[in-house]
């Protein structure tokens, strides 16, 4: 079958997959496959991703059609409270994983491979990805790293794993980095295309770039024949994603340039919060329609 021929995530032809509801007009909704993101990228139409660590948002996000669901090793700084991605344990990705895949009947759920983890060797990689996927139940692993990753994406790709590769700035190795700096700027933008092309041609099914200056990006995305998929990284890549607590506005302190606010969840979170202790202090809660 070409790729032509396969329905849309939201087609309107029998489901073939294993979640499907009927939504507007009738259309059947299918699971997010990793061929529909390849699908996007040749028909040239663009997809979402948003980063979920629990049930409620994974669902929340997946009945808003958001294509992709990222575990990111950021729910070390966006749920657990550190400074940083690198103290999150492939044990404790597992839980948020298994919340996220709860929640979500028709994303594509992906999940990061968190720091030490994969980097001593292939094996490594597909053993802590299969504990993702058969744990976890997730459908695919995404894998920070450069050309020198090659050889494991290789390895997991012939073991059935769909990799996502992640170059550009990696979190992971901030402190080699020397912190969250835009990566690829003038001679280094070399460096990010080749490792790029390096990882597709090894079999990831999809390059997701971070912090680089828009026109690398876009040099990627032209060099690469599978989609890409931008943070910080302009407005060429096939998909877009973005941390939720950022996009709903849930984290306070400054944001970064590249992050977009939709809503403002602390606000209405605190409201909330506040209204409710008025209550009980007023002893307006629970009233006798929330008594036995
Ligand atoms: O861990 C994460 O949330 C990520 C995204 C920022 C891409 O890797």
């Amino acid at each position: 079958m070409s790729n032509a021929e396969i329905p849309a995530p939201y087609g309107t032809g029998p489901a073939r997959t294993d979640s499907t509801s009927t939504g507007e007009a009738g259309a059947v909704r299918r699971r997010v496959r990793i061929h529909h993101l390849q699908q996007a990228k040749d028909e040239g139409r663009r997809f979402a991703m948003l980063t979920a660590y629990d049930q409620y948002s994974a669902e929340i996000f997946d009945e808003a059609g958001i294509e992709v669901l990222l575990i990111g090793d950021s729910a070390a700084n966006n749920v657990m409270g550190h400074g940083t991605t690198l103290p999150i344990t492939l044990d404790e990705m597992i839980v948020f994983s298994r919340g996220v895949s709860a929640g979500a009947s028709h994303s594509l759920v992906v999940c990061d491979l968190p720091f030490g983890s994969y980097e001593v060797s292939p094996e490594e990689a597909i053993r802590s990805s299969v504990r993702l996927m058969k744990e976890g139940l997730v459908h695919a692993v995404k894998m920070e790293g450069g050309k020198h990753y090659a050889a494991h994406v290789r390895a997991m790709t012939a073991a059935g794993i769909p990799v996502m590769a992640h170059v550009g700035f990696t979190p992971q190795s901030e402190h080699s980095l020397g912190g969250y700096r835009v990566q690829g700027r003038g001679e280094a933008a070399k460096a990010v295309v080749e490792d790029a092309v390096a990882l597709a041609d090894a079999g990831a099914f999809c390059v997701l770039m971070e912090m680089v200056p828009a026109e690398v990006a876009a040099m990627v995305d032209a060099a690469v024949s599978v989609p890409t998929i931008g943070i910080g990284a302009g407005n060429a890549t096939t998909g877009q994603v973005l941390v939720w607590q950022d996009m709903a506005g849930l984290r306070g302190g400054k944001q970064a340039k590249f992050v977009k606010q939709y809503a403002d969840l602390r606000t209405v979170l605190g409201d909330a919060a506040a209204a409710y202790r008025q209550d009980v202090h007023s002893g307006s809660f629970p009233g006798p329609e929330h008594s036995f």
